[in-house]
């Protein structure tokens, strides 16, 4: 069986073949970390942003959405804290000459003991009948040992990178005798503070007030357009904004193909509440979002809550919702309740008054933050890698017995059907096929394909994950019927084509998910 690792090259490889993803200015060997969407990813993307869009404004009478600018006001970044506190921990590799993030580092050794502790009780449970995984953790002595030296690594990570404190960090990897990957030296520069904000030059402006930061996030165009969407749309607290937008910030460390990048893209949205009842709305937030991942078919075993060990400058309460991608859980949504530090910092450096008057309570305040965060490319990578599947079939139909398939939500599949004459030099077919197809159009994303035999007709849209393909065959002229094939289930069955439309919207809807 291929390793998850080698299933992940598998990924990244079958995204470039199929037109999902490109590494960005690749002709010139590409630039790092920074990724372009293909014929087949933009639609993917587009359709994931549909779906948070939707199930965010459309679904909740009280969120609007904004589009604000990328080039903010430099005071912004001052205000949010971004200036002097948006840091990453490095290092360098004196040997290797390789940069890395210290509290990745560190990370990675807490990784690693847990695989130790997950091997433990996975060799156990092979011995004994009736096996306890949560009583052996607490009784067997090795595994146990393992336990207080994970949690105690990941409590002194949590100060260190609260207290800034780059001494100990080095400190540690130094005791812990952790080694570069690349090159297994342990000659280490010291650990510095790296700031991650990209800055550019305004064109007239003279000193300071000309360096311009390419937003690190998009929460801040909502935070200093808060008056103006309350007022403009008659908005009353409890109510959010949300936006999608590009961000950027130049990581250390940008591994992991779309995982981490440079320049991305973010969906947030900020709740404002009365002060007092964010940590019940923050709570009410984690379940609704982790809603929105099950209904698009991510299953709960693939995702779950890690609350922060550290909390960022600006939360009371912080937790990722992460995923398990083919590298392990990691973060791809993250929920803060941000109290009203934004908003009051904002009126501080501004000298403006942000405040709400609340007419239930009868008194002005600045209203308290519940944020929820996701990277659009995160999610992008998240589906693609879950839908991903190489199969062998059993009942093949007369299709080749192996498949690539990308197992997507029908609501979010680049394209939702294809029409396939069944062979191709035949006109009355292949009219027959391009009217159906002209018929579609208009409805769905659809593509007319009459290239090869049918059967690698199948396999192309297997691999791009469109979950119906429409045959037309000789019978298909006399009776006005199609077959309607299954992605998943390669069930084939034959539809009257006056129905298609009908037969395809209902399954490709993001309705029923929506109201999930
Ligand atoms: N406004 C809050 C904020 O930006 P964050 O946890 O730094 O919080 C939110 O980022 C989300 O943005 C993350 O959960 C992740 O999905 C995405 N994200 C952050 N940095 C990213 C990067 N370098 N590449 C791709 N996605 C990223």
């Amino acid at each position: 069986m291929a390793s998850q690792d080698e299933i992940f090259k598998k990924i990244v490889s079958h995204a470039k073949e199929y037109g999902f993803v490109f590494p960005s200015s690749e002709i010139y060997d590409g630039l790092s970390a920074v990724y372009d969407y293909g014929p087949y990813g933009v639609e993917l993307k587009n359709n994931l942003k549909t779906y948070w869009w939707k199930a965010m404004t459309q679904v909740h009478e009280n969120i609007v959405g904004i589009d604000a600018a990328i080039f903010m006001h430099p005071k912004t970044w001052k205000a949010s804290g971004h200036v002097d506190a948006f840091n990453d921990p490095m290092l360098d590799n004196k040997d290797s000459k390789k940069r890395y993030r210290a509290d990745q580092l560190i990370e990675g050794y807490i990784e690693k003991i847990e695989d130790k502790i997950n091997k433990e009780v996975e060799k156990a449970s092979k011995r004994f009948e009736n096996f306890d995984a949560e009583m052996f953790k607490s009784t067997n002595p090795r595994v146990v040992e393992y336990q207080v030296k994970s949690k105690e690594i990941t409590q002194r990570l949590a100060n260190a990178m609260t207290n800034n404190d780059m001494v100990d960090l080095k400190s540690m990897i130094d005791e812990l005798e952790i080694a570069c990957p690349e090159s297994g030296s342990r000659n280490w520069t010291e650990v510095r503070q790296f700031n991650l904000m990209f800055s550019t030059q305004l064109g007239n402006i003279a000193g300071e007030e000309s360096i311009l930061y390419l937003r690190p996030e998009t929460a801040q165009g909502i935070f200093v357009n808060f008056l103006n969407v309350q007022k403009s749309s008659r908005m009353k607290i409890p109510f959010g904004i949300a936006q999608i937008g590009k961000a950027f910030r130049n990581e250390i460390v940008a591994r992991q193909f779309i995982f981490r990048m440079r320049e991305f893209e973010q969906m947030e949205m900020q709740f404002f509440v009365p002060p007092g009842t964010e940590l019940e709305w923050y709570e009410r937030w984690k379940q609704i979002r982790l809603k929105w991942h099950h209904a698009i078919g991510h299953p709960a075993s693939k995702l779950r809550f890690h609350d922060h060990d550290n909390l960022a400058h600006y939360a009371n309460a912080a937790v990722d919702i992460q995923f398990e991608f083919p590298f392990g859980f990691r973060e791809l949504e993250g929920i803060h309740s941000r109290t009203d530090f934004d908003l009051s910092q904002h009126a501080n450096l501004s000298g403006k008054k942000i405040t709400y008057f609340d007419p239930e309570k009868n008194e002005s305040y600045i209203p308290y933050v519940i944020e929820t965060s996701i990277g659009c490319d995160r999610m992008f990578l998240a589906a693609l890698s879950h839908a991903y599947t190489e199969e062998t079939l059993s009942d093949t139909k007369g299709e080749d017995s192996t498949r690539v398939v990308l197992k997507l939500h029908p609501a979010i599949a680049p394209v939702k059907c294809a029409i396939l004459p069944l062979v191709k030099n035949k006109e009355e077919l292949t009219t027959k096929a391009r009217q159906i197809f002209k018929e579609l159009k208009f409805s769905f994303n659809c593509q007319y394909d009459d290239k090869d035999a049918i059967g690698r007709r199948y396999r192309r849209q297997d691999a791009i994950g469109t979950p119906y393909c429409i045959t037309v065959d000789f019978e298909t002229l006399t009776d006005e019927m199609v077959t309607i094939r299954d992605r998943d289930t390669l069930e084939q069955v034959r539809i009257p084509i006056s129905g298609l439309k009908e037969y395809i919207a209902e399954k490709v809807s993001m309705d029923k998910i929506l109201a999930e």
